[in-house]
This record gives structure tokens, sequence and C-alpha cells, in this order.
């Protein structure tokens, strides 16, 4: 009997080694401490032996029982550690040059963006942010837009559930929050950000584009500013020999009214096919702040005069880069953006 039991515990212990994981030991600890294991079978049946062979056969086959449990112990640890921390330890070579590490960069919009910060802030307006998400009153009534009025069909609109809450068409409604917010300081501003428009998608425009909006607000402020500071931005931004006009124009919120093209710099003003041959690019609409309006940010109009422009970075980006189709903007085509 102490012989049989022997052989046991060399062949428990033979099997032990051979087993790679967490299953393994499981089913080994099944076979030989488990219930029907000759082990356990054998502690049962004592009472069944003869009484001169019981006190050893139990002291043997207990002794037997607790170096299984402890050496099942150890591999289950083993088998652990091997199971945690799978990967192979390899010598490491610091000589060995680094992996390139793939550099990102910016978005085309972003960076006219940048550009046109830039330029704005050496002549010392900042940014100010206002929401992408508009009232009705403050997107078109506090910009002398009623309810009905048909200037409302310039800018198609999304409408949210929430009655009077909408995707601002552009980033006019910032000059409002802007000057309820400094009035009765003077405001130099630009204001960047997403717009919304509810419209046919086609290869000029978008459903969603940037709008960086400016706005000048103080004493004597006058229409030859005007002028003058968005020149000089053009000159700035397209090169030091870029000549301007100023077309009469119309905005509910501005008077009067005006839109700034640039002499085409594909063509020099000769004619080409991206200026449709008038030798002129449109860059942005503008104006002298309406009365209405200076009232609604809380100046008094009779003091306080300015002016305000709105101009498209896709679009601007679009001629200087030659880029055909505006939804190459928002497609994340890699092919596109790695251009640039
Ligand atoms: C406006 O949105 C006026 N708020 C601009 C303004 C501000 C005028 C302050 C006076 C004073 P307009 O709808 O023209 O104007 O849009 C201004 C610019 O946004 C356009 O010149 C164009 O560059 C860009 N833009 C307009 N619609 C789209 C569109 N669907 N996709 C891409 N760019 C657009």
């Amino acid at each position: 009997m102490l012989e049989s039991l022997h052989k046991t515990e060399q062949q428990a212990l033979s099997e032990l080694q051979h087993a790679a994981d967490t299953a393994d030991l499981k089913q080994w600890r099944a076979r030989h401490l488990g219930k029907k294991s000759v082990l356990l079978q054998t502690l049962g049946r004592l009472g069944s032996l003869p009484a001169a062979d019981r006190p050893a056969v139990g002291r043997r086959a207990n002794e037997i029982r607790r170096a299984l449990e402890a050496a099942c112990q150890q591999r289950s640890d083993e088998v652990r550690t091997a199971e945690f921390d799978p990967v192979p330890v390899v010598a490491l070579d610091v000589t060995l040059p680094g992996r390139p590490v793939q550099r990102g960069r910016l978005h085309i919009a972003t960076k006219t963006l940048r550009r046109i910060y830039a330029i704005w802030a050496e002549m010392g307006f900042q940014v100010y942010r206002s929401p992408d998400v508009e009232t009705d009153e403050y997107n078109f009534e506090l910009l002398n837009i009623p309810p009905h009025h048909p200037a409302r069909d310039m800018w198609d609109t999304f409408h949210t559930d929430t009655p009077g809450v909408i995707l601002r068409t552009h980033t006019s409604p910032g000059q409002i929050h802007a000057m309820q917010e400094y009035c009765p300081e003077p405001i130099r501003v630009i204001l960047p950000g997403m717009c919304f428009r509810y419209e046919q998608i086609t290869a000029r425009s978008e459903i969603q584009f940037n709008q960086v909006e400016g706005l000048a607000v103080g004493k004597n402020i006058r229409f030859t500013d005007l002028k003058g500071t968005l020149s000089d931005f053009a000159r700035r931004m397209f090169g030091a020999t870029t000549c301007t006009r100023f077309r009469a124009s119309h905005f509910p919120f501005t008077e009067p009214s005006a839109e700034m093209d640039i002499e085409c710099f594909l063509c020099s003003g000769e004619g080409c096919s991206v200026c449709k041959h008038t030798g002129w690019l449109e860059i942005l609409g503008c104006g002298m702040v309406h009365p209405t309006v200076l009232q609604n940010g809380g100046y008094d109009p009779s003091e306080f005069t300015g002016f305000a422009f709105g101009m498209g970075p896709e679009r601007i980006t679009m001629l200087k880069y030659g880029i055909e189709d505006i939804r190459y903007f928002w497609g994340n085509d890699l092919r596109f953006l790695e251009q640039f």
C-alpha cells in the first residue's frame, strides 16, 4: 500500500510539471487531489484496512496530500506569473536609432485662421469667443433683422427643437455679446468660429464653415478707418502690393455696407478663370455698425460709431491655394490634407 502511494505521488508531481496554464492546473487538481483521486479514496477507505497498517498508511497519505498541495501552489504561482508577463525578456540595444514618430500637422483651415488672428493681433484686435448655438434674438433681431423680414432669406437657418434656439448662421451675433460686455468701453475684437447654414452643398458652399467677424467701436470711427484697416489687412494677408476695392452692398446690421474685393493675385487683375475674368476676388462683407445695432449693444449712437466686417477663411484659403472644391476641407481625405 505504501509503495502504491509513493508511485501515485511521483506520478502526480511529474504531471504537475507539464501543467502549462490555469486550466491544466484545475484538471490536475481534480485528478490528484479531488474526491475521486487515489489519495482521497485511500484516506476514505482507511477504516477498512487492517488495524496494524492504518496509522502508517494514514500518516503517509496525509504527508503526500500536503506535499502535493504545496507543489500545486508553487506551480500555480509560476503559471500565473507567466500568464501575466508573456513578453519574452529580450536584450535592449540602446545604441539603435529610435523609430521615427509620425508627425501630425495643423489643418489648413486652422493655419489660415491662425494667420488671420496674428494679423489682427498686430493691429490691436483681440479674439472674442461667442457661442455656436444662438437665440433668434441675437442671430437676427438685435442685428436689425426682425421676424418675417425678407433679409432673413440671406441666411438659411438650422433650427433646434427648442423654439427660438438656432445654430448661428454667421458670427455677427457675437458683435452684440461683445458690445453688451464691454459697453461703454471702446472695442477692437475679432470673433472667429463655425457657422451653419441650411444650404445646398456645392463646390463653393458648405453647410458648416468658419467665419471671422471683426468689430471696432469707439468715438470718431469713420468709413475711412474701415477702408484703411481692411486694406492693410489685405496687404498683410496677400502681399504688400495688393490693391483693394469696395463695392456698395447691403447688410441690415451695417449702414453703409460694402463688399471688399482684392485684385486677383493669380492674374494681377488681367482676368482669369479664378476671378471669373473680372480681375477681382471678393474677400469679405463690411460696413459701419448700424445705429440700431449700436443701441442694442448698449452704446449711444450719437456718441459712438463703429465698423464691422465678416470674412470666410475657407473661401480665402481656396483663393490662395487654388483649391477648387470647399468639400475637401471637411472630407478628411489625407491626400488633400497632407498637401499643406
Ligand atoms: C455675413 O455672414 C455677414 N454677417 C458678414 C458681415 C459681418 C457683413 C459684419 C457686415 C458686417 P455673408 O453671408 O456674405 O455675410 O458671409 C460672409 C462670408 O462667409 C462670405 O464672404 C463667405 O466667405 C463665407 N460664407 C458664406 N456662406 C458660406 C458657405 N455656405 N460656405 C462657405 N463659406 C461661406
